[in-house]
């Protein structure tokens, strides 16, 4: 179950990093249209929602301490957030569709969130990592008290 966690928690690490190739995919493409956007939609709303939920179930399944557990589950929350800011940047645009300084910094909110659930992921791979790394009988902390010899 460990490596499966150590497993699931690298795809996620990819999927999340591929979302912002595909931002740049979608700025980049032209003419700019609504499907410029379709692989970082389908990436965002589907794949890596999924890998974000299995991620978190392989982390209890794997036993991972409860902090751990809370930070593989943290990212759904964040990526829940990414389809709203974009939606709240589209909306403000003045009447005329042109972008407003309010709606941009909401749209940069959008990368700075995607940047947020980039480090949690890291920290989750990683400390997949460790849990999946043998402990060698005998080599947990020996306690000594004070002044005694170890
Ligand atoms: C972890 C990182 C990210 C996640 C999970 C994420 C997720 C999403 C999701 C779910 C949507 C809504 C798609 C839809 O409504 O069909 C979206 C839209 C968008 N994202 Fe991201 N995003 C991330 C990072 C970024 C970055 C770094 C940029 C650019 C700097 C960006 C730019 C955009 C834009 C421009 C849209 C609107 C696209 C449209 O008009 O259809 N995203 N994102």
């Amino acid at each position: 179950m460990r490596k499966a966690f150590v497993i699931v928690s690298v795809l996620s690490l990819v999927a999340f990093a591929l979302q912002f190739v595909f931002a740049a995919v979608g700025g980049f493409t032209r003419p700019t249209g609504d499907d410029a956007y379709a692989l970082h939609s389908v990436n965002g709303m589907a794949v890596i929602p999924v890998l974000t939920v299995l991620t978190a179930v392989f982390a209890a399944l794997a036993k991972a301490p409860g902090r751990l557990i809370g930070l593989a589950i943290l990212p759904i929350g964040l990526v829940v957030l990414q389809p709203l800011i974009a939606m709240l940047a589209e909306a403000f645009t003045d009447a005329s569709g042109v972008s407003t300084p309010l709606g941009l910094t909401i749209g940069g909110l959008h990368a700075l969130n995607g940047i947020i659930a980039v480090h949690v992921v890291v920290g989750v791979h990683r400390g997949a990592r460790q849990l999946a790394v043998p402990v060698p009988a005998g080599a947990g902390r020996l306690v000594t008290r004070e002044g005694e010899p170890a």
